[in-house]
């Protein structure tokens, strides 16, 4: 059976920086830098422009990483695009990217299949796990696995959404998942989920149970009201539930393969709150240097987060062959995961 290991790592981000101080002065939100740093750590985040889709954002970073993995983008098997800010209802955002790859073009088309992940800030780690399995089943060789968002057009930029639209960035990571017969790759991986708090931090944004499935005006267009338009959270809630899973799961995969925290060389965790990830660093006791993180540039980019940290940490220099990497998620559904890899 091959392994699996992550061949090349890409990212991009919009262009234009949003700091904090610009939500009050731009946006008029009634908040403050001192408010979003001291409680999030996030400093400023990239919005991307009117016209621009998840899977723009998409193409870049994975022509990023398809050449940083050597191979031609004809070598790719399958898309596994995870992302809750999809560029249409449906289909789905790994057929336009698909397409926008190149990979319907010409005698040498290869319409590969194409597969959306929804679940949100674990997208990635769900996405990563279902590459893993597929690589080691022998179906496929190598998987453009992606995880990207806009944000910035589906958030409320007001003070009544400051609760949730001050967090948000815009962005794409993406990750080549390839076959190895080496001793490398993907070593174990948890996920799970729990639904009885699937109200704590969601986008209703139609609701199919009803008749229409959004309120119509007397005119017969449809009206979306902001709490049906905007995700709701309960931030405390998120924060709480949080620390517990993504530390259990942690626990819970290194135990698997008899491993231990100090086993670790790289911490890679969800960019939802630097305070989240200080405080479990904190319980764990494990040093701040095994840490990398980038939400204070980017806030949180939901299923972005990891593969732009994976980037990032390979292009500074910070992840490096051989090193053993953790990464954990937590969000939306609630779901969290955990994956252990051999980089
Ligand atoms: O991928 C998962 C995504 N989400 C998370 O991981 C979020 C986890 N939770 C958190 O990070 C924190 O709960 C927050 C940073 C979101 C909020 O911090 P908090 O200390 O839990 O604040 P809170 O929601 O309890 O709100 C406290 C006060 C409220 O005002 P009142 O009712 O006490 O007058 C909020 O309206 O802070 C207010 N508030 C803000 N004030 C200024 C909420 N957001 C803001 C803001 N600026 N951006």
């Amino acid at each position: 059976m091959p392994n699996a290991y992550i061949s090349g790592t890409g990212y991009y981000v919009p262009p234009r920086r949003v700091t904090n101080d610009e939500l009050v002065t731009e946006y008029r939100i009634d908040t403050s830098n001192e408010w979003i740093v001291q409680r999030t750590g996030i400093e400023e985040r990239r919005f991307a422009d009117a016209g621009v889709s998840c899977s723009d954002l998409a193409l870049k970073a994975s022509e990023m990483a398809i050449r940083n993995a050597g191979i031609d983008k004809k070598a790719i098997e399958m898309i596994i695009f995870a992302t809750l800010s999809p560029d249409q209802h449906f289909p789905g955002s790994g057929c336009f990217l698909q397409e926008k790859l190149g990979l319907c073009d010409g005698d040498s088309a290869t319409f590969v299949p194409a597969l959306d992940i929804r679940n949100q800030c674990s997208g990635f780690l769900y996405g990563l796990a279902t590459a893993d399995s597929m690589i080691k089943s022998g179906a496929v060789k190598h998987v453009l696995l992606v995880g990207a968002e806009v944000h910035s057009a589906a958030i409320d930029l007001t003070t009544r959404g400051r609760n949730v639209s001050t967090l948000f960035g815009d962005g794409a990571g993406v990750v080549v998942v390839s076959a190895t017969d080496a001793d490398r790759g993907v070593r174990r991986w948890n996920l799970g989920a729990d639904g009885r708090n699937a109200d704590k931090l969601h986008m209703r944004i139609w609701d199919i149970s009803k008749r229409p499935y959004i309120p119509l005006d007397e005119s017969g267009n449809g009206c979306m009201l902001p709490e049906m338009m905007y995700p709701n959270m309960n931030g405390k809630a998120v924060f709480k539930h949080a620390v517990e899973r993504m530390i259990s799961v942690l626990l819970k995969t290194l135990g698997d393969v008899n491993q231990s925290l100090n086993d670790v060389d790289l911490f890679l965790f969800h960019q939802a709150n630097l305070r989240i990830n200080q405080f479990i660093q904190q319980q764990l006791g494990v040093p701040e240097e095994k840490f990398f993180h980038n939400i204070q540039r980017y806030g949180n980019t939901t299923a972005g987060t990891i593969p732009i940290l994976l980037a990032e940490a390979e292009e500074n220099g910070r992840l490096k062959p051989g090193m053993k990497v953790a990464i954990v998620v937590f969000g939306s559904g609630f779901t969290w995961g955990c994956a252990l890899i051999d980089w």
